[in-house]
């Protein structure tokens, strides 16, 4: 332990982080940029090609963001997964999504773990961070280390940290995001620390790694049951003709004890429509059920529907059916100004209009064209947004409210807008909220 917490100390051990996505692209550059060597595995080898040549994949964060790191002869990057043996430090940032049961798929989190034991050594600190429930660290990762013969605490360091990304956000960023770090183990727990606070201005330790995961869920459920209050909130408010929108500004006012959520046309990204769902299945083994994620999720997934539903009494309103109708939706992001379209439900409005007849084309200016999901494999391009375009559909939808958008455009030609982020607010058109 001495000889990784001296190396962490002076800056010299190598810190390897598994899976170069939205979480651990930003987490390589804050140890770079504290001047320690770092080397990157991907199973995608488009993604360390393009590292190689200085390229950002992650078009939020600015096209030269991992130029220095590149440059500064302190920067690897891998699919080889046999390099991990180089590393004194490794930080698992893999996906967890979730079944077509809601069920957790830790098939990522399993195949890290396998890799990195292929090569576990002796003063070895490995950490995850992937979202999770309660006791994956110790349950799921662990026991492919032990089975190596090494033991955690003594051989080697295991720990969890969870990540507070939030893509696009401009008034923090990773190292300013303050970090929870649990141990499996009290040693596990010292190592882990010492080596976040090389990189991250505010860590903060926990007892555990178990207290580590549970809080990273109950801030993800936090949000999705806040969320799904206001949109139920927004569903009542319309149908006295209340606009929830005021409503909210105006309860946002009291200094205490009231935080604002706004409504939307669902949950999206890879956090707050599945994370909540791994406490769910991790409950049942204890015995309990969790209602409030169950209802906020039952509420959350409505919201396309809910959207859909105002987009038909709308087009109603002018003589229309949805049948035969041209309809544009605005936005396919799940939130602003970012190129993120994991559980965006744009998708979903955009397939359930096409159920109905409708003829549906999509912009984003951050989503040039669809690719193949899990879910979904829509096959569309971005159409031009353009003064003639927004003329020609009997519906324009707003689903997303990239800063990019002219809305006085928007009110100005489209015939008719379905507004469902209040995006239209002071600006002169036909426009029904949703
Ligand atoms: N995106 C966010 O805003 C955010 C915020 C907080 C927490 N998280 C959590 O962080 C984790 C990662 O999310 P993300 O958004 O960065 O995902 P991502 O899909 O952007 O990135 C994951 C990366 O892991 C790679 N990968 C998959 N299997 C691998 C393997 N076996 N070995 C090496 N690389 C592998 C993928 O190719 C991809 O590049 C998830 O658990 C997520 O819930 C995400």
């Amino acid at each position: 332990m001495a000889d990784l917490l001296s190396k962490i100390a002076d800056g010299t051990a190598v810190v390897g982080v598994i899976g170069l996505g939205y979480v651990g692209l930003p987490l390589m550059r804050a140890f770079n940029q504290a001047g320690m060597k770092v080397v990157g595995f991907d199973v995608d080898p488009r993604k360390i090609e393009a590292l190689h040549r200085g390229e950002n994949y992650l078009k939020h964060l600015g096209e030269d963001y991992v130029k220095n790191m590149v440059a500064s002869g302190k920067f690897d990057a891998t699919t080889d997964v046999m390099r991990m043996g180089e590393c004194d430090a490794l930080i698992s940032c893999v996906p967890t999504p979730l079944g077509v049961h809601l069920e957790p798929d830790l098939a990522y989190v399993e195949a890290t773990a396998l890799d990195i034991a292929k090569t576990l050594r002796k003063g070895q600190l490995v950490v995850l961070e992937s979202s999770t429930y309660p006791r994956t660290t110790r349950e799921v990762m662990q026991p492919h280390f032990e089975a190596k013969g090494l033991k955690c605490g003594v051989d080697y360091y295991l720990a969890y940290s969870p990540e507070r990304e939030d893509p696009g956000r401009k008034d923090h960023n990773t190292q300013t995001i303050p970090k929870l770090v649990g141990g499996i183990d009290a040693r596990s727990g010292e190592v882990a620390v010492a080596l976040y606070r090389k990189a991250i201005k505010q860590v903060v330790p926990v007892s555990t790694a178990e207290v580590a995961e549970a809080a990273k869920l109950l801030e993800n459920i936090y949000r999705a049951v806040n969320i799904a209050l206001v949109n139920e909130m927004k569903i009542v408010l319309q149908a006295m003709g209340i606009d929830v929108w005021e409503v909210v500004e105006a309860a946002k006012t009291k200094p205490f004890g009231f935080q604002a959520f706004y409504p939307g046309p669902g949950l999206g990204g890879h956090c707050i429509p599945i994370d909540p769902y791994y406490l769910t299945w991790k409950a049942r083994e204890v015995g309990h059920t969790t209602r409030f994620i169950e209802l906020a999720g039952e509420v959350n997934r409505g919201m396309p529907d809910y959207v859909v539903n105002r987009t038909m009494l709308a087009l109603n309103g002018e003589g229309k059916a949805i049948k035969g109708s041209r309809i544009l939706v605005l936005g396919l992001a799940y939130k602003p100004d970012v190129d993120d379209v994991r559980e965006s439900p744009s998708f979903e409005i955009i397939e359930k209009l096409e159920h109905l007849g409708a003829e549906v084309d999509y912009n984003d200016p951050h989503v040039p064209a669809t690719h193949k999901m899990r879910h979904h494999d829509l096959q569309m391009t971005s159409v031009e947004f353009s003064p003639e375009k927004l003329a020609g559909y009997d519906c324009v939808v707003v689903a997303t409210n990239h800063a990019a958008y002219d809305w006085t455009a928007v009110g100005k030609h489209a015939k008719l807008i379905v507004d469902t982020r209040n995006a239209m607010r002071g600006v002169k058109g036909n426009v029904v909220q949703a």
